[in-house]
């Protein structure tokens, strides 16, 4: 990412939300009522009247299929943890991620929203705006994750190393070298007791070298002079268990499209699709 340059693509996946978040409450997959304020007006009704085209739908077939059941999938995943005893959260690359907002139970915890520092100053600004102040529970850790260490900055702030922590990484880990995806494993897997959990999607290294050609990778490489968010990092399909539990992590659960369809995409939603290539993988710490 550059310096100075907040995430366009956080601002594209919050759109997505929004768009979502519109439909009847039966109907939706996934509901952030924060993600259109975040987002602000123009880009979104623009995004929004192509979409409507079902322009999205040509440029990347699945592709908002996926982002849907993502928040989705992960928001269950958090509601579990929450249940299972996690005392707190961190999210990693929030982005305009409302999940410390939107859920009434992460307020009586601690969440860290963990950024880079460009995307997170705009991001509380804006949080400012929406809420009229930083809400006490968050804590706003910066970071370029392929620059400087998590333990570092995290061991900087009130992360408690003593409670079991759930650790959310959305949309992110593609953007990222190998050896900072390892490292922030690493932390994970030796700075959180036993019982905390990581969840985060991935992309199929296919998706990434252009074996398999997709519109929205095309898309997304071609404008990476404007965004500076290149696409590195990959997991090859049905290898994340293998790769997880080398790492450290046990009951790894790999969630592939077909997985994220069936789970999520029923009824009025039965004839939506989730793009090959991009999955959903979580593990335990040990
Ligand atoms: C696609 S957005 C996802 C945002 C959010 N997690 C969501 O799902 O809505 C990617 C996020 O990763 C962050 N990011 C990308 N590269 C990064 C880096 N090298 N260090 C820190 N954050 C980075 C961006 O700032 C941005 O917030």
């Amino acid at each position: 990412m550059r310096k100075n340059q907040t995430s366009m693509t956080a601002i594209g996946i919050a759109i997505v939300r929004g768009i979502e978040s519109e439909k009847p409450e039966g109907e939706r997959i996934c509901y952030d009522p924060y993600a259109r304020q975040f987002t602000g007006g123009f880009l979104y009704n623009f995004v929004r009247f192509f979409d409507k085209l079902g322009y999205s739908e040509r440029k990347g077939p699945g592709v908002m299929g996926f982002l849907t059941v993502r928040e989705r999938h992960i928001d269950e995943f958090l509601k579990g943890q929450l249940q299972a005893g996690a005392g707190q959260v961190v999210i990693l690359g929030a982005g305009l991620d409302a999940r410390a907002y939107r859920f009434d139970e992460l307020k009586k915890i601690r969440v860290f929203e963990v950024d880079h520092p460009a995307s997170q100053a705009s991001k509380k600004e804006k949080v400012k705006r929406i809420f009229g102040e930083l809400p006490a529970h968050v804590t706003y850790v910066s970071i370029d994750f392929n620059l400087e260490s998590l333990e570092q900055r995290l061991t900087e702030s009130d992360y408690d190393k003593s409670l079991k922590t759930l650790f959310i990484w959305q949309g992110v880990t593609q953007y990222l070298m190998p050896e900072a995806v390892d490292s922030t494993l690493a932390f994970i897997a030796r700075h959180s007791p036993a019982g905390s959990s990581v969840i985060f999607d991935y992309m199929y290294p296919t998706l990434l070298d252009g074996t398999i050609k997709r519109g929205e990778v095309n898309n997304m490489r071609s404008k990476r002079w404007a965004s500076g968010e290149m696409l590195v990092f990959g997991i090859p399909e049905g290898t994340a268990t293998a790769y997880l539990e080398q790492r450290g992590f046990i009951d790894v659960k790999d969630a592939d499209s077909k997985f994220l369809h069936d789970a999520y995409f029923h009824g009025k939603n039965a004839s939506r699709t989730v793009a090959h290539g991009y999955a959903i993988a979580s593990a335990m710490v040990k």
